[in-house]
Parts: structure tokens; sequence; C-alpha cells
């Protein structure tokens, strides 16, 4: 690959700091988009949209059609993997995602081959997009991390994870056995996703936030570096980026410990807690308000000035510190991109 057409995002990842950095947004799939409503009109379900590789291609790309992004994210959710085991998954509308009760570890780890193969559909999604995208955007693929994923699993919807942590304290051992399995099940899917086409892995610990430390080494840091060995394991080398949302100062224990390339920080993040980062030879992705991204102004343009300024003179990657938000106005997302890129 020449120089002119590596994609930023890869560039970013791999060390360099740019001129201007990448930018694309998590949650920039669907959501917000009128066109992605309507196309989704068109699927019995989400988890059917899901694992429709033309309509789910379809829904990675339509952003990238708008807007002059530098990287796509596959479209496909966290909550496919422990449907792909075997628990019963759907979508409340309005309301979010509803689990049936979980099964027995015992049948889960017996799923776990299984399970690569029921996913099949999203990396056909990945080669896909591959195909149609331009060679200098990258494309990303990505899955929940264990504990965010057992937090669904053990309560049966989104939640204040209570019911979870306590489970973490009162059955260890079942908690530890779970986590094993959703890392053996992840590493598997991912490897499968590099092979489709996705340059750059992502890892979604949504709530890392709440744990005490030895209960973050155990849960949160542990997986991540278990997921990670084993994608290398199988010969891949994609760049990883994790995102343990809401971990605070645990960010930077994070950032020490597991082998990712990247990290992604959340909203609350601090500029030196992103420098620290950084000089420790990582690159860091975030962190932009969604509420500020949907409120616009000349708020939102100072803000995006101010994070460039703070960490573009090191490798960054320009990102929300949470998803779009469904109703965000589009021209806040075009003025944003244009402030960064010049485009
Ligand atoms: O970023 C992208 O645009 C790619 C696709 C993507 C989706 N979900 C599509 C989706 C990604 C990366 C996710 C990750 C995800 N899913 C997370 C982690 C990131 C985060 O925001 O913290 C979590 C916790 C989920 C679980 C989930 N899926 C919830 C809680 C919900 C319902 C509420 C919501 O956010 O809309 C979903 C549904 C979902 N996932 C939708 C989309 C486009 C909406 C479904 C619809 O169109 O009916």
């Amino acid at each position: 690959m020449s120089e002119g057409s590596k994609p930023r995002l890869l560039r970013a990842l791999a060390g360099e700091t740019l001129d201007r950095p990448p930018v694309w947004f998590m949650r920039q799939a669907g959501r917000s988009l009128p066109e992605y409503r309507e196309l989704r009109t068109r699927a019995k379900d989400f988890i059917a949209f899901c694992h429709n590789p033309e309509m789910a291609a379809e829904a990675t790309l339509q952003p990238m059609r708008r807007f002059p992004l530098d990287a796509a994210i596959v479209f496909a959710d966290i909550l496919l993997i422990p449907r792909a085991l075997g628990q019963e998954v759907w979508f409340e509308a309005g309301e979010g995602p509803r689990l049936g009760e979980l099964p027995p570890l015992e049948s889960l780890a017996d799923q776990v081959e299984a399970s690569t193969e029921r996913l099949s559909a999203i990396g056909e999604t990945l080669a896909r997009v591959r195909a149609e995208l331009e060679p200098d955007r990258a494309l990303i693929g990505f899955a929940g991390a264990p504990w965010t994923v057992a937090t669904y699993m053990i309560e049966g919807r989104g939640s204040d994870r209570t019911g979870a942590r306590t489970y973490a304290y009162e059955h260890p051992e079942k908690l530890d056995r779970l986590l094993d399995i959703l890392v053996e099940s992840t590493a598997r899917y991912l490897v499968m996703q590099a092979k489709s086409g996705a340059q750059v892995l992502k890892l979604f610990e949504s709530w890392a936030e709440g744990l005490a430390e030895d209960v973050f080494e155990r849960i949160v840091i542990r997986p991540h570096i278990a997921i990670i060995e084993q994608v290398r394991a199988a010969g891949i080398d994609t760049p990883f980026i994790g995102f343990p949302r809401g971990a605070g100062a645990l960010v930077e224990t994070y950032a020490e410990k597991v082998p990712v390339q990247a990290v992604a920080l959340d909203t609350q993040a601090s500029a030196a807690l992103g420098r620290k980062i950084q000089a420790g030879g990582k690159t860091i992705q975030g962190a932009l308000d969604n509420l500020l991204l949907r409120a616009g102004g000349p708020a939102l343009d100072a803000r995006v000035d101010a994070l460039i300024a703070q960490w573009n003179d090191r490798p960054y990657i320009f990102n929300l510190g949470h998803g779009v938000l469904p109703d965000t106005p589009i021209e806040h997302i075009e003025r944003t991109i244009r402030r960064v890129t010049g485009r």
C-alpha cells in the first residue's frame, strides 16, 4: 500500500502524528440518518437486519456516502454473540434489548465453535463493504467486551449493572467461567472479522464504570488481554482500539496493561489523562460530548478546536466520548467533520 492511500486511521494507529486527525463517529451507522430509518422498515427486526449482509453493508456505507469520514464501522451489534451462543435476544421497540434466561454455562461453552459459524453473515457484510469502500478509508470490525456483554446476559436487559456486579461478588467462579467463554467466542469472531476485511478491531467495554480496582483487573483487563493474545496467536496483526467507557482513573492502568494500539476515551477524560496515555506510546481516540454534538453552536466549534489543540501533537483519532444520539442534526455532524478535516 502506498503512503498516499494508506488510510489515515491506520496511520494514526501505527503511531503516526498527522497534520489533522482521522475522524469517525461511534454509532455513525443508523440512528440519526433518514436513509437508515427507511432501510430499517424493510427488515423483519433489528437482529434479522444485522444478519442480512446486503442490508447491513448498505447501512455501513450510508454515512460514508453522506460524510467525508475516514472510517466505516460494520453494522452489527454487541448482542449478536449471546444469541450465537444460544441465549435468546430480541429488541423491544423504543426500549432496547431483552434477553432470555442465562443458559447453563456448560451449554454456552458447547456452543463456542458453532457461534462463529452462526456469525458468518457479519463476515460477508465486511467483505462486501471492503470491496466497495475507497482504499483510503478504513473498515472497523468490533465486538462487545466480555464484561459488558455479560451484564446483559446476566440481567436480561440494559440496567444499572447492580445485579451483574453483585453476581461478580456472589458467584466469582461462575462469572469468571462466563467471561472465559465470552473471551473464546469473541476472539474467534474477531479473527473471522479480520480475515473478512476488518482492518481495525474495536472492543466496546461500555460498562466499565463503578468497578473497584481489583474487580476491574479481573473482569475488564484480564479478558481484554486474553482476547488480544488469542487473536494474535491466530496470526492476526490487525490493530486494536479498546474502549473502557466510564473507567475514570483506571483508564491509565488499562492503557499500561492491555496491548491495544489505541485507547478510546470517554467524555470525562481530561486533557492530561490523554497526554499521559500518548506519552506511554499509545494512540488515543475521543472524546467529544455527544450532547454537545447534538446541541451545536459556537460551543461545539470551540470544543472541536480545543480537543485538536490538546491532543493532536501526538497520535490522535477524532471521535465522540460515546455514540451519536438519534436526534442529532445532520448539519452538526457535517460541520464538525468540516472543522476537523477542512473538507
Ligand atoms: O457504531 C455503529 O454505527 C455500528 C453499529 C453498532 C450498533 N450497536 C448498531 C445498533 C455498534 C458499534 C453497536 C454497539 C453496541 N450495542 C453497544 C456498545 C456501544 C455503546 O453505545 O455503548 C451496546 C451497549 C449495544 C447494545 C444495544 N444495541 C442497545 C442498548 C440498543 C438499543 C438502544 C440504541 O442504542 O439504539 C441497541 C440497538 C442498536 N444497535 C441500534 C443500532 C443501529 C438501533 C436498532 C434499531 O434501529 O432499531
